[in-house]
């Protein structure tokens, strides 16, 4: 860290601390504090005329941001760089140093080079060609879709489907990523063999996991009869000719550029199982969403760059309040899958120890992501949000139109509820007796979405994806790549090959299961 930087740390850590209620006897706090992210179908698209309008709003008012921490903030991005980083990735320079690669995840939706915005629009084109001729019936009658991969290759497909599909998918997808056997199995008793396909969703196309569950689905369909079951595998991969090496047809590859990293990978051919399951429009929607956000985050300074500002508070959390965690509650039974999505974006990008330089890391990193949905987790987890030791800011989210088709009370109560837990973990509540006393002062976020569409799916999660990025620029490190889950990869490896020795208690676990 240079200089100017850590003196502005030094700085940061030893401004007054304010409690939230003492903060809101500013009252501008919540126009200060709480902006808007919109969109349309027709700035967004260019369609003419196109009905969808839609935004989220993002309150940070009950964060412990005042104008001296944003200003003090916006002196270390600029001590930092961060204006020169975020036009290095737009610029589709390398800014992954340690591989060598750009970060081209935006030109998917349309934001970066003319070149890599063309490249990644022709390899939709192929993507589009294929989910369309599925949903003619060029291939056949495919009801089912089993999609194979894992991390990346599977969190976001997940995500996307479980939130977009409640009512209603063309093809009935399903995601397997874990290389326990009842997973598959589960996924094969959901689907007819004679009306299914299955997507091969990996970056390396070597990944053991899905390569294995791959070759299980494959003999699936084979031991059930299925004429030409090669045909029925689709590649989704930056690494065609490993596919093609495996035996898929190269018709059957949609490719996509090795510089999307597979926890960014959700909007290039990785979406195809999104794409089949909601329409090629509505991806369109869902790619739209995130472009609006990206153009934000790509034209606003500072303060008012929300997923910037979002970072602010992120590293005050975790640098300044020494908070080790970080937890989102959807109040929103569509995003179930949400913390799972974030855990990996926020904890593979931003979990290390070393700068983008190689030097230590001068305080703590990504802090653990963990949540769950609203209100379930009111009954399980939050009584230690509320009287617990430890300090926890929270993310809410919710939409203002249901999901659901029920008496209005539901969603009324929902979101009521969702408000009251920010205003009660802010407010606290005095008493006499200590059990029965509330510390408040403990600070949230909300997201409230218009609705939750495809587009504003795409909007939350690129949201995610530039807050994650602004906390690794301010830190200085890179969150582009992973290499700490390579050594218990290895190991595994080492240990299926054989003729290697471990510590006595991993020979012993072998002994146990057998595997000695
Ligand atoms: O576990 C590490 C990781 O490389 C993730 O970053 C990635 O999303 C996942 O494995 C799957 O990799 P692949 O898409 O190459 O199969």
């Amino acid at each position: 860290m240079s200089d100017a930087a850590a003196a502005i740390w030094t700085e940061l850590k030893a401004m007054p601390q304010r409690t939230l209620l003492e903060l809101f006897d500013d009252g501008e706090r919540v126009s200060k504090l709480s902006d808007r992210i919109e969109w349309s179908g027709e700035d967004v698209l260019g369609e003419e005329g196109a009905k969808w309008n839609s935004g989220i709003q993002f309150d940070w008012s009950k964060t412990h941001l005042d104008d001296a921490l944003l200003t003090q903030f916006e002196k270390l991005s600029e001590a930092m760089d961060f204006s020169g980083k975020r036009a290095a990735m737009f610029g589709g320079e390398k800014i992954n140093n340690t591989e060598g690669r750009a970060a081209t995840h935006t030109a998917q939706r349309g934001v970066g080079t003319d070149a890599a915005v063309e490249e990644a629009m022709a390899l939709h084109a192929r993507m589009k060609m294929l989910v369309e001729a599925i949903h003619d019936g060029a291939l056949g009658d495919i009801k089912h879709l089993i999609h194979v991969g894992i991390g990346g290759s599977a969190l976001g497909p997940a995500l996307a489907i479980d939130a977009l599909t409640r009512d209603f998918a063309k093809v009935d997808v399903h995601v397997v990523s874990n290389i326990d056997g009842t997973a598959l199995e589960q996924a094969f008793a959901a689907c007819d063999p004679k009306t299914t396909m299955i997507a091969v969703a990996s970056k390396t196309f070597t990944t053991i996991e899905t390569m294995t569950n791959a070759a299980s689905a494959l003999k699936w369909l084979e031991d059930n009869g299925v004429d030409d079951p090669s045909g029925r595998v689709v590649a989704l991969t930056a690494s065609p000719e490993k596919a093609v090496e495996w035996g898929v047809d190269e018709t059957r590859i949609l490719p996509f550029k090795e510089t999307v990293g597979g926890r960014y990978s959700l909007w290039s051919t990785i979406g195809f199982p999104v794409a089949l399951a909601i329409g090629w429009d509505e991806f369109g929607e869902f790619l739209a969403g995130a472009q609006a956000v990206d153009l934000h985050f790509q034209n606003a300074d500072g303060r008012a760059n929300l997923p910037l500002r979002a970072a602010f508070a992120d590293l005050y959390y975790a640098r300044v309040r020494g908070c080790q965690t970080r937890a989102v509650f959807a109040y929103d039974e569509r995003l179930d899958l949400l913390p799972d999505y974030l855990q990996q974006l926020e904890m593979e990008s931003n979990g290390k120890s070393v700068t983008a330089g190689g030097d230590p890391v001068d305080g703590p990193t990504a802090p653990v992501t963990w949540g769950g949905v609203g209100t379930d987790a009111q009954h399980a987890v939050f009584q230690l949000l509320h009287q617990g030791t430890h300090l926890i800011p929270v993310d809410f989210i919710a939409s203002i139109a249901p999901g659901d088709d029920l008496n209005p009370a539901h969603h009324r109560i929902l979101l009521t509820n969702c408000f009251a837990q920010g205003a009660a973990l802010m407010a606290g509540k005095e008493s006499d007796d200590g059990a029965r006393k509330f510390e408040g002062n403990r600070p949230s976020a909300t997201m409230l979405c218009d609705d939750l569409d495809a587009a504003t799916l795409g909007a939350l999660i690129a949201f995610h994806e530039h807050r994650t990025f602004a906390s690794a620029m301010l830190m200085g490190i890179n969150p582009f790549d992973q290499f700490g889950v390579e050594l218990g990869k290895q190991m595994a490896n080492a240990i299926e090959g054989g003729g290697q020795s471990f510590d006595a208690s991993t020979e012993a676990l072998l002994e146990q299961a057998g595997l000695g």
